[in-house]
C-alpha cells in the first residue's frame, strides 16, 4: 500500500518551485509533448466524435505553470487549470497573462485558473468534457479515489489523456540512494497494470495504454539531485528527505560516474500514458 503525502507540504514545495519549476522539468515537457499529440491524434481519428472535436470545458489537472494551458485553450470553448499550489495557479496566470490571446480570455473568464485537490473537485457531476493531466496524478493519496473523482467530473463519453510516473523511476538514482540509506531515498509508486486495473474499476474503458522511459542527462550529480528538488519529485511521502554525510555523496558520486556516457549522467523515468473515456 502507498503512503500518503502531507498535501500541505507538496503544496507549498510546488509554490516555492513554481517560478523556476519550467527551466528543470525537461521530463515534464517531452512526457507534456508526447500527451499533447496523442490528444490531437485522438481528436484527428475515430476516438471523437466531430460534435466534440472542441471541448466545451477542457480540465487541465495538477496544471503547474501553466506550461500547457496556451495549446489546451486552443482546443476548449473553455479550458480550467487546477493545481493544489498556490503558487503554481499564480504562475500559470501571470504567464497566461504575456499571452495576448489569453488575456482577452482571462479576461472573458473562457480560461480560468483555480487553486484545489484533484482529489475533492469543487465542479460539478458531469460537468468536464476532456481532460488533460501530465505527471500530476502521482501526487495522489489514493488513487483509486481520485479516479472515482475523475469519473464524476467527467460528462458521459468525455476523455481523458492522463501520463503519470510509474515504480522503477529515477534510476539509477534510486537505487544508488537505497544503497546508503536504510530506507528507500525515492517514492514508490504503481506499476503501469495496477493503474489499468484502478482505471476499469472506476469504470473507464481504458482506449490506449503505454509505458515509456524517458531520460533527462546532467553534467554533475548535483546538478542532477537539484532537477529532482526543482521539480518536488524528493518530496516523501512519509517522512523528510534523508540526507547524506559528505563521506556518502562523495562515494555516492563516484558510484554515479559508472553510469555517465558522452550525453552526460542519466535519470531515467518510467512513465504511463492513458487515454481513457467515461
Ligand atoms: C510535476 S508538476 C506537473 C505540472 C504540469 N502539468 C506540467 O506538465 O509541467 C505536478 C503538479 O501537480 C500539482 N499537484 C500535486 N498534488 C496535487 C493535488 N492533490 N491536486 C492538484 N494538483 C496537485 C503540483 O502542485 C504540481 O504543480
Amino acid at each position: 500500500m502507498l503512503a500518503q503525502y502531507d498535501k500541505a507540504a507538496v503544496a507549498k514545495r510546488f509554490t516555492q518551485q513554481a517560478f523556476a519549476y519550467a527551466d528543470h522539468a525537461q521530463v515534464q515537457q517531452i512526457s507534456a509533448r508526447y500527451l499533447l499529440d496523442l490528444l490531437q491524434d485522438g481528436l484527428a481519428s475515430q476516438q471523437i466524435t466531430a460534435s466534440n472535436a472542441h471541448f466545451e470545458t477542457l480540465l487541465d489537472l495538477g496544471c503547474g505553470p501553466g506550461v500547457n494551458s496556451l495549446e489546451l485553450a486552443d482546443l476548449a470553448r473553455h479550458y480550467l487549470g487546477v493545481d493544489i499550489a498556490a503558487g503554481m495557479v499564480e504562475a500559470a496566470q501571470e504567464q497566461s497573462l504575456a499571452s495576448e490571446s489569453l488575456r482577452q480570455r482571462i479576461a472573458n473568464s473562457t480560461v480560468s485558473f483555480l487553486q484545489a485537490d484533484m482529489e475533492q473537485l469543487p465542479l460539478g457531476n458531469d460537468s468536464v468534457a476532456g481532460l488533460y493531466s501530465n505527471l500530476a496524478v502521482q501526487w495522489s493519496n489514493q488513487p483509486q479515489q481520485l479516479l472515482h473523482e475523475l469519473y464524476r467530473v467527467l460528462a458521459p463519453g468525455g476523455m481523458a489523456w492522463i501520463s503519470t510516473v510509474l515504480n522503477n523511476s529515477l534510476q539509477p538514482f534510486a537505487d544508488l540512494r537505497r544503497d546508503y540509506l536504510s530506507q528507500d531515498g525515492v517514492n514508490a509508486q504503481p506499476t503501469l497494470l495496477q493503474w489499468q486495473a484502478w482505471l476499469q474499476q472506476a469504470g473507464f474503458s481504458v482506449r490506449y495504454i503505454e509505458e515509456r522511459r524517458e531520460t533527462s542527462w546532467f553534467t554533475n550529480l548535483k546538478e542532477l539531485v537539484r532537477s529532482i528538488s526543482r521539480i518536488g519529485a524528493d518530496q516523501q511521502r512519509t517522512h523528510a528527505a534523508p540526507q547524506l554525510s559528505s563521506r556518502e555523496w562523495l562515494s555516492h558520486q563516484h558510484s554515479y560516474e559508472l553510469f555517465r556516457t558522452e550525453l552526460g549522467l542519466p535519470l531515467h523515468y518510467q512513465l504511463g500514458y492513458f487515454v481513457i473515456q467515461k
